[in-house]
Formats: structure tokens, sequence, C-alpha cells
């Protein structure tokens, strides 16, 4: 066994060798119909990444960030990374009618537990593909 077979074993004896734990924290997502869906989301993942598990998750328009089309308004910021000159200048360029609580999806990420946003646009598969056959 290598030495570090015999480190890993040690660690492993030691509780110490696994990989290590993924912070999770759950956030509030209201759609447009006005109901509310609760998220878990790991530590970093973008509300985009974090709407993944929504029946409708969030919609998005680019892969770069730059079209503004995931655009949420933040009802509560507890634990939203702080935004960036990119995503200000976005917003200013895309979005005429934002406010200071509009944030982009696809750039706010999940820093912490508590936050809720209200979504404006929805990933619709059914509205591009037309509803299933016998539905
Ligand atoms: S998806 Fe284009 S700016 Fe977020």
């Amino acid at each position: 066994m290598t030495p570090f077979g015999i480190r890993r074993k040690l660690r492993k004896l030691a509780g110490r060798g696994g990989p290590p734990e993924v912070e999770r924290f759950p956030l509030t997502i209201v759609l447009p119909d006005g109901t509310e869906q609760q998220v878990v989301a790991e530590k970093h993942y973008t509300l985009v990444m974090a709407s993944q598990s929504l029946p409708k998750p969030l919609a998005t328009g680019c892969p770069d960030g730059t079209c503004g089309s995931c655009r949420v308004e933040v009802l509560d910021p507890s634990g939203l990374s702080p935004i960036k000159d990119k995503e200000r200048e976005v917003i200013a360029q895309w979005i005429p009618d934002a406010t200071p609580n509009t944030r982009l999806a696809c750039h706010a990420r999940v820093l912490g537990p508590g936050a809720k946003v209200r979504a404006f646009n929805l990933f619709d598969l059914d509205a591009i593909t037309g509803p299933k056959p016998g539905a």
C-alpha cells in the first residue's frame, strides 16, 4: 500500500475521508401566477440552476448572461450574492423598467438560506412543442 493509501485509510477511520459536504439552502420562487414554490439549491448555484427542479424552471435566453430575459424581482435578498457591475450593465441595457430589486437569475447565486424571488419568465416546453398527444 502506498503512503497515500495509508493516509486515506487513516482519514476514513477518523471519519474524515468522505467527499466534502455540499451545503444546500432553501429558497422561495414566486411564479407568475402567484403560487410559491420552495426549492433547495446547492451553495453557489445560480437561481436558474436552483429552479431546475420546478416543472417549469426559470427561462433563459442566452448562454453568457447578456440578454436580460431571466429577470427576477428580489422579494427577500437573504442569502443571495451581491450584484456585480456586469449584471448591472445588462439590466441597464435590456430592462428599462428595472427597479432596485431587479436581478438576473443567471447571475444571482445562492450563498445562504432564505432568498425569495418573483419570476417573470418560465421555460414552458408545452408552449414550444404543443400539447402532448392524448392530453
Ligand atoms: S439568461 Fe440571458 S441574461 Fe440571464
